[in-house]
């Protein structure tokens, strides 16, 4: 079996190939082409600019691919591609390319959801044999072999954020979604506010670990004061730390928002015109965090899952993995976290859920899928 998987649902034009060695998948090769730079200059993403840059990014994206594998696409057995939920015109460049090669080389082809791509990115680390998922699995000290279900997954992107419950390989159940905007978009509308670029996850984060640092060092002060016991000193040190609200956190369900704190953090450097950037950031981020994790922990306790998913593009957030990473523990929990270059937009998450697809027979004639750009998981 050797699994050409592609991804275009977004901003990366993407192409992997997926083999199979001791009945697990193998990312053989993992090609992604970021349109970051093309964005950055409109500060987000423009759909039709995004489509135009799929299309002269296809070929040579599927070519490193299969030159990165040692294979020829003859060699290929199944396509996989992703068939929503995303933007449509960018979907439609990598579905009509699988579609195209499918027909040519008259080979099965299996639709994906981008969404359970994301999960088993994180899967793929207990699974999947490659140097980045090994180093990984070994930090995390989880175990190969098959997974034990259920799972509960955490997924939060650009696009999305939503807690599912993973009862099998390929049986979710949606427990809790955002009711307006997504994480990362989140982050990204943050990130314009304060005028740091796109993507604004990666940004943020980086201003934000500037204020903890400051955090840390007003830390060793005060104790150092508190040792020689001089309270005239440790009151005038002492500030209070900005706070936004974390909304829906009591809520009792598994629903988020996020566009509240986007409007708090809004209306706060409106009100304050010398407001500091790095702990605006560092605000946002705790209270985003704090939110994701709370919810995460509480659907942990209902449903009691073997283990839990942290996925999608802000799960490369490095405040957010140890926060959550540290909770769960303390729950003795085991957390599953895809390895960084699998956070983001990529196809081996495609070819991987594809791999257990196949096994289950699930596979369709290039004539018989259609795409859903607002497919639900
Ligand atoms: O999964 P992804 O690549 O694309 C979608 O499916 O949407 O996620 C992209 C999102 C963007 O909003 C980006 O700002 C966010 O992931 N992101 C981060 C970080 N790296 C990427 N958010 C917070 N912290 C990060 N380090
Ligand atoms: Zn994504």
């Amino acid at each position: 079996m050797k699994i050409l998987a592609i991804e275009t649902s977004c901003d990366e034009t993407a192409a992997a190939v997926i083999g199979v060695e001791n009945g697990q998948p193998i990312i053989l090769s993992n090609t992604v082409s970021s349109q970051i730079d093309l964005h950055a200059k409109t500060g987000g993403i423009v759909p039709e600019v995004a489509a135009r840059a799929h299309i002269e990014a296809m070929t040579p994206v599927i070519r490193e691919a299969l030159t990165g594998a040692k294979l020829e696409i003859e060699d290929i057995t199944h396509l996989a591609v992703t068939a929503g939920p995303g933007l449509v015109g960018s979907l439609l460049v990598g579905f009509n390319t699988a579609k195209t090669l499918a027909y040519a080389l008259e080979i099965p082809i299996i639709p994906i959801n981008h969404i359970e791509g994301h999960v088993y990115s994180a899967l793929a680390l207990n699974q999947v044999k490659s140097p980045a998922c090994q180093q990984a699995r070994q930090k995390s000290k989880v175990k190969s072999g098959e997974p034990k279900f259920p799972i509960l997954a955490l997924t939060v992107s650009g696009g999305h954020t939503s807690l599912t419950l993973m009862k099998d390989h390929g049986v979710y159940e949606n427990i809790g979604q955002t009711l307006d905007d997504a994480a990362g978009e989140a982050f990204d509308k943050v990130a314009k506010l304060l005028d740091l670029g796109y993507p604004g996850g990666p940004a943020i984060s980086k201003i934000a670990e500037q204020h903890r640092s400051v955090i840390a060092r007003r830390q060793t002060t005060k104790q150092s004061i508190e040792e020689k016991d001089c309270h005239a000193l440790l009151a005038m040190t002492a500030e209070k730390e900005l706070q936004f609200p974390r909304p829906m956190i009591g809520s009792g369900d598994f629903n988020f928002s996020f566009s509240g704190l986007k409007t708090a953090v809004l209306n706060y450097i409106r009100s304050n015109e010398n407001y500091n950037k790095s702990e605006v950031a560092y605000a946002f981020e705790e209270a985003a965090v704090d939110v994701l994790c709370t919810k995460t922990m509480l659907a942990m306790r209902k449903f009691g899952p073997k283990a839990v998913i942290l996925a999608g593009g802000v799960a490369a957030n490095k405040r957010l993995r140890e926060e959550l990473s540290a909770r769960l523990e303390t729950a003795n929990c085991q957390l599953l976290l895809p390895p960084l270059e699998l956070c983001g937009d990529n196809a081996a998450m495609i070819g991987v859920v594809a791999y257990y697809h196949i096994l289950k027979n699930d596979t369709k004639n290039w004539n018989d899928l259609t795409l859903d750009s607002n497919v639900k998981l």
